[in-house]
């Protein structure tokens, strides 16, 4: 039996470094030749994180918001729309299903979406072989398309020669996911990482649940993702769609749920079976940006310690350690008689 990494077994080993401001160092990739990302993170096509607030604050920092499929075609579409009235030539993604991809689809590239997510939890299947091509048949390279998700370097293959131009890697491993408790599959997000990087297709990977802080996302940009998906990491920011409300000691939360929920399927379809994640409540959190801007510092940081002025020298000169138990400790902070 193979043994699997996932994130917070592994270290980058700090490298020597020529690097004298970290606002030297580029983080930037492109998705396709005429898509480029000034901030390599995109977030989750979830009714608690992605709608028009979160799309336009994930354009501002220079990454992508993927606005979730979860309300009517109407709905979403004018959601997109506007997105981009209100701000004009902005990147938007949105999101599909495998049975309502060809209406949402028109609808939302009529509306100018250039980007479509096709969003399923396992995307290795036959239907999205259906899909994806087309889609292609349709749209040839007018629009980018993104599937997944896949955990296997050969999901991620199919779905390269079926024609997608980014593949999201990661199944399970999200937050609020339970389908590695309801299922007994997945693959921790980090090796499945690992493993897609050795594909032979020009196909970008996403790196997607799972991911907890900057170093999450600088591990998985080292080990072969090109970009980060993220959900928890925004959940309870003020640009997530939902109410803010307080606790009893006066506190404010707000809802942060996985789209295989009981509650989200009872609110998008009126009924719920077999939930393959879970709806909790996080502490608001106030405006998403200044949160971005950490993360990105925390990326830029990140690549210094690896002595990498870009996203490719930090593939090419990264090197992981497996830490132990007692690292896994030593790596959190760890005051000595903290709280007593
Ligand atoms: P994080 O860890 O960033 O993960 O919160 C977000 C990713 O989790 C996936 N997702 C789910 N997976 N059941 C699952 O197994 C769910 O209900 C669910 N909802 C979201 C999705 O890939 C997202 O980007």
């Amino acid at each position: 039996m193979k043994q699997a990494y996932s994130f917070d077994d592994v270290l980058l080993v700090p490298k020597f470094s020529d690097i004298e401001s970290r606002f030297s160092v580029k983080i930037g990739n492109d998705l396709d030749e005429n898509i480029h990302l000034d901030l390599p993170v995109i977030s989750s096509p979830m009714d608690t994180i992605t709608e028009s607030d979160m799309a336009l604050a994930m354009a501002g920092a220079g990454g992508l918001g993927v606005v979730h499929r979860y309300n009517t075609v109407q709905e979403q579409a004018s959601i997109v729309s506007d997105a981009f009235f209100k701000y004009g030539d902005i990147k938007i993604a949105a999101a599909v299903g495998m049975t309502d991809f060809d209406d949402r689809s028109h609808a939302l590239i009529s509306v100018g979406t250039q980007i479509i997510c096709i969003d399923v939890a396992h995307g290795h299947h036959v239907m999205m072989e259906r899909c994806i091509k087309t889609l292609k048949d349709k749209f040839g390279d007018r629009v980018h398309l993104m599937a997944g998700n896949v955990a296997t370097l050969e999901g991620f293959d199919a779905l390269a020669s079926w024609g997608a131009d980014s593949v999201r890697v990661g199944i399970g491993g999200g937050s609020i996911c339970s389908t590695r408790l309801v299922t007994g599959h997945g693959i921790p997000t980090f090796q499945s990482i690992v493993n897609c990087a050795q594909t032979n297709y020009d196909v970008k990977i996403i790196a997607d649940g799972g991911i907890k802080t900057a170093g999450g996302i600088v591990k998985a940009l080292a080990a072969g993702a090109d970009f980060v998906m993220i959900g928890s990491m925004l959940a309870g920011t003020k640009e997530t769609p939902g109410e803010v409300f307080s606790g009893k000691s006066g506190k404010k939360y707000k809802v942060y749920r996985g789209m295989a929920s009981s509650a989200a399927q009872t609110a998008w379809r009126g009924r719920a079976s077999t939930p393959e994640g879970i709806s909790t409540t996080v502490p608001f959190r106030g405006g998403v940006k200044n949160l971005l801007q950490d993360i990105a510092g925390g990326i830029r940081s990140g690549l210094s310690y690896s002595g990498a002025r870009n996203l490719e020298e930090l593939r090419g000169k990264a090197s992981f350690v497996l830490q132990t138990t007692a690292g896994q400790m030593e790596s959190s902070t760890h005051v000595l008689g903290r709280g007593k």
